[in-house]
């Protein structure tokens, strides 16, 4: 681990960055791998600041965005950062695609591929499905979230925004809160965050925390499970609520909104519990009054819309180690 970062500039890895061919979990990358993406995305940053928001990296390549579940965020990021790089770029809408004929998703991805594509980005609700396509085809495979397994670029997002807020991810305590039982956000946030020595408190209702959650940290960081969000939140440098995934939940885990708001939403007397210069994220799309109070979403310690610039950089990076060759030749 490298002891040091400047508030927006790169950390030095240590050992070469060795990305692979696809990106479906943040497990699969080391601390420096993780590290050299983020550093990437810090020299992407800028250009969205430009006139002329465009550079020449994946000129001739052909990014497909292949989302069988809703998505602003994500799929418009990726979009975004397809078109900056110059890639062309494919959105399927899958409402309207012959997958509603009864096509699988493995003959959907080969005939998309068919017409020669580089990379297809994947957002699925079974998890493992952009294993299965990585295993099916010959392009790269991006990750844009499955199931409840892992969402690894809002996780890569998710580090490069606390980098930037507070210099490093290292030693720092981050509290996780809300629906961890199907928040792929909250895996891979607690992949990436642990590898990079961060302390996780992951906080939820009994019914909201998967037995055995606490298996998937990885060192030199650690991670604590809990039920008292005020004890957590003592000191905490970090503070990310989930969304309350009520389309998942079948049975509700949790008699109500109002008392889930209650016992676990953040809000402004919370968060003077939590150390001195606090960050509150949030991956979206947020629950106002619910998991977050609209003051706090909308205050000075929100990097909520930070979260979504950020997003655009992040995926400019991993778009590019991803279609540019490196990811293969690694
Ligand atoms: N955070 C996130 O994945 O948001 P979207 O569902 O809008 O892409």
């Amino acid at each position: 681990m490298s002891p040091s970062a400047t508030p927006t500039g790169s950390t030095p890895e240590t050992t070469t960055p060795r990305f692979g061919k696809h990106l479906l979990s943040l497990r699969d990358l080391s601390a420096d791998t993780i590290t050299a993406l983020l550093n990437t995305a810090d020299g992407f940053l800028e250009i969205g600041t430009r006139t002329v928001k465009k550079v020449p990296a994946l000129r001739g390549k052909t990014v497909v965005n292949l989302f069988f579940e809703p998505s602003t965020r994500t799929r418009t990021s990726f979009e975004l950062a397809a078109k900056r790089l110059s890639a062309d770029v494919l959105n399927i809408t899958v409402a309207a695609s012959s997958v509603v004929k009864g096509e699988t998703l493995t003959d959907t991805a080969r005939t998309i591929e068919a017409m020669n594509t580089d990379t297809v980005v994947i957002r699925h609700a079974a998890a493992g499905a952009p294993q299965l396509l990585a295993e099916t085809l010959n392009s790269h495979v991006i990750n844009a979230g499955d199931g409840a397994h892992e969402h690894p670029t809002q996780g890569l997002l998710d580090l490069f925004t606390i980098r930037r807020a507070k210099g490093r991810i290292e030693g720092l305590n981050v509290v996780i809160v809300g629906d961890i039982t199907h928040s792929r956000v909250a895996r891979s946030g607690l992949i990436g965050l642990t590898k990079l020595g961060a302390h996780v408190r992951l906080v939820a209702p009994p019914t909201m925390i998967p037995s055995g959650i606490e298996k998937l940290s990885e060192g030199p960081g650690d991670v604590t499970v809990g039920y008292d969000l005020d004890a957590a939140l003592k000191g905490a440098d970090v503070i990310m609520p989930l969304r309350l995934q009520l389309e998942r939940q079948g049975a509700p885990l949790f008699p109500g909104k109002r008392e889930y708001a209650t016992l676990y939403g953040i809000n402004r007397e919370r968060m003077a519990a939590a150390a001195e210069g606090a960050i509150v994220m949030h991956p979206g799309p947020i629950n106002r009054g619910v998991e977050i109070a609209h003051d706090v979403a909308d205050s000075d310690q929100s990097t909520i819309l930070s979260q979504v610039t950020h997003g655009v950089a992040v995926r400019m990076a991993v778009l590019y180690h991803y279609s540019a060759g490196q990811g293969a030749a690694a």
